[in-house]
């Protein structure tokens, strides 16, 4: 758990309610979390809903591993506990666009099923929608994919004995065991992807 440092601090109530932030924008805020191994698909397929939702008039916005990680996260490599940090900060920063209104799609591996069910309990709390997707394409089709050569990189490293803690190959991936929605890339386009995520939203009522 991340130690509290801050003394002397005091929780400050606004006068704009989230409710008169959604009369102005016209919809509420969520959070889609999408977790799965590095070239499952997970940025892919939000890029392509956060279009779609724009292109439907709602505001949405991508949070993504690998771009997060050339600014707010830039301190953060790749041990455990950086892990553990860089996804606490991405649920508090989703959870703070949600509040604003913001259709907030996150993108990051998030391996580890306590940091992803500590940023649920972060949302439930903060009464905001939380969707859980997992994007359960298989390693060896991110694998075969390796669109960063990482996979390679990282084969080749275990091989020479040294290990690279690459998620999949020398570093554990924890699938979620209750996602709102599961979705394997070897499989389904981003377009079918983006489809079945919009039905979901508006059968939840996100897009009303
Ligand atoms: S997470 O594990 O902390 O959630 P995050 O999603 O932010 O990871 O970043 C993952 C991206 O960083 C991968 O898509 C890949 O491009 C890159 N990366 C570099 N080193 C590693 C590693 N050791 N394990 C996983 N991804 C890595």
């Amino acid at each position: 758990m991340t130690e509290i440092r801050a003394t002397n601090i005091t929780w400050h109530e606004g006068h704009v309610t989230r409710e008169a932030r959604a009369r102005l924008l016209k919809q509420k805020g969520a959070t889609l979390w999408f977790t799965g191994l590095s070239g499952s698909g997970k940025s892919t397929i939000a890029y392509t809903l956060e279009h779609a939702l724009v292109e439907r008039g709602r505001l949405a916005y991508v949070l993504d591993g690998d771009n997060i990680r050339h600014g707010l996260n830039k301190n953060l490599g790749f041990s455990a506990a950086d892990r553990e940090e860089n996804i606490r900060r991405i649920g508090e920063v989703a959870k703070l666009f949600a509040d604003c209104g913001v259709i907030t799609l996150t993108s990051f591996i998030s391996p580890y099923r306590r940091d992803r069910d500590r940023v649920r309990a972060l949302h439930v709390e903060g009464k905001l929608p939380f969707v859980e997707i997992y994007m359960s394409t298989p390693l060896e089709t991110c694998e075969r994919r390796d669109p960063k050569g990482l996979y390679k990189k990282a084969r080749a490293a275990v091989a020479a004995g040294q290990g690279m803690g690459f998620t999949g190959v020398d570093d554990p991936y924890e699938p979620p065991l209750n996602p709102e929605i599961t979705i394997d890339a070897t499989h389904t386009s981003p377009q079918e992807a983006t489809i079945i995520l919009l039905e979901y939203l508006q059968k939840q009522g996100l897009l009303e």
